[in-house]
């Protein structure tokens, strides 16, 4: 079902002529002002939905210029090429999903020793409900051809990506079945409303599960390919190294858990509060939230509360008594249905992604 609310010609030239990007000091905590990077605060943290000007933005170029004209092509190894308009899109079948994404590098200001990078704090996560077309319902009608490994995805936006690697669209693949998975989608509204130029317009690739850097934003080419593609933003980037010392490409988001509420360093009073936050896995349903008011020592099992979805992080509380005044370390671990358990203290790398490890926040009680 359509779940769109605005009329077609908001998807059309009229819109991206009135859209501007966001302005600075609306509420994401900046990171940067050109490209604008910025991170959700961590008071809206708190909130399963992240309203749409709080959602966290991460840009690797300029925000595109607005296409009057717009049409998404998609080719490479299969039986008939496409071109599709905005009109084209909105007469598709529409799929309807909550979904979190957090970014590669969220925590990175964390790690020690420090790792040059974006120092997001914990604020590079947010969850919107995105509504698009599934992207395999687009592959079924062009017909993907024998011998096809992976579909790339091509932006609009294009810069130099690192001194002397030359001038370069944001390009990133993703392999066969993850791309004809039926919830990767190509989304073109988030809470109900068209994207916003900064998170994508007219449309966006949401990978459900993966770190964001697979959620290739302004949408302007789709292309199945016959061989593995490298490029910067693929091979270069969003890599980790393996144990053998081979690089790693990062993908789904490992389990993880952030405490919302209390912040750090907060004055409580000696009686009872509601510890909250998230939990999230990009591999399955969280199992269970255990906290510990001592550091790690002992733990206690969380209450989950809230929507329970598949890409969607779960809310949790936890009813804490201080037994005596004093400081506390509060500390949160995840487990996913999966059995993967959120590590004591991330995997250090060069590069300061997947920083899963437990986030200390400490406490005084009066
Ligand atoms: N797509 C394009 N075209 N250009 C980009 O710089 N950044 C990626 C991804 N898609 C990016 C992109 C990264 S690293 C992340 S974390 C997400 O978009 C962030 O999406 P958001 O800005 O909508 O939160």
């Amino acid at each position: 079902m359509n779940t769109c609310k605005c009329s077609k010609a908001e998807f059309g030239r009229e819109r991206s002529e009135t859209l501007s990007a966001q302005p600075e000091g609306t509420g994401l905590v900046t990171i940067e002002h050109e490209p604008i990077i910025g991170e959700t605060p961590q008071a809206t943290l708190q909130s399963w939905l992240t309203p749409n000007p709080l959602f966290y933005i991460r840009n690797h170029y300029s925000i595109p210029e607005s296409v009057s004209q717009w049409e998404l092509a998609l080719d490479g190894n299969v039986d008939n090429a496409l071109s599709l308009t905005l009109t084209d899109f909105r007469s598709f079948p529409i799929q309807t999903l909550p979904i979190t994404l957090e970014c590669a590098g969220n925590n990175r200001s964390d790690l020690e020793p420090q790792v040059p990078g974006n120092p997001f704090q914990n604020g590079a996560i947010s969850t919107a409900i995105w509504a698009g077309v599934p992207l395999r319902h687009l592959l079924e009608r062009a017909g993907i051809s024998k011998g096809s490994v992976e579909v790339l995805f091509e932006g609009f936006d294009i810069g130099e990506p690192a001194p002397g690697e030359g001038t370069q669209p944001y390009l990133r693949s993703l392999p066969i079945d993850v791309a004809t998975h039926p919830d990767t989608l190509l989304a073109y509204e988030m809470n109900g409303e068209p994207l916003s130029r900064e998170h994508g317009y007219p449309i966006r690739l949401i990978v459900p599960g993966w770190y964001g850097m697979a959620s290739v934003k302004w949408l302007r080419r789709i292309s199945v390919l016959q061989e593995p593609f490298e490029g910067f933003f693929q091979t270069d980037r969003y890599i980790v190294e393996g144990d053998d010392g081979e690089p790693v490409p990062v993908a789904q988001m490992h389990v993880k858990s952030l405490i919302s509420w209390p912040e750090s360093n907060a004055q409580l009073s000696m009686q009872s509060h509601m510890i909250n936050g998230m939990a999230w896995s990009g591999f399955a349903h969280i199992a269970k939230v255990e906290i510990s008011d001592d550091g790690g020592e002992t733990w206690h099992e969380a209450d989950l509360v809230g929507p329970r979805y598949r890409y969607s992080w779960q809310q949790w509380h936890f009813a804490w008594s201080p037994k005596s005044a004093g400081h506390y370390t509060l500390v949160a671990r995840a487990t996913d249905e999966d059995g993967n358990t959120q590590p004591l203290e991330t995997r250090w790398n060069s590069l300061g992604y997947i920083i899963n490890g437990v986030r200390p926040v400490r406490v005084e009680v009066n």
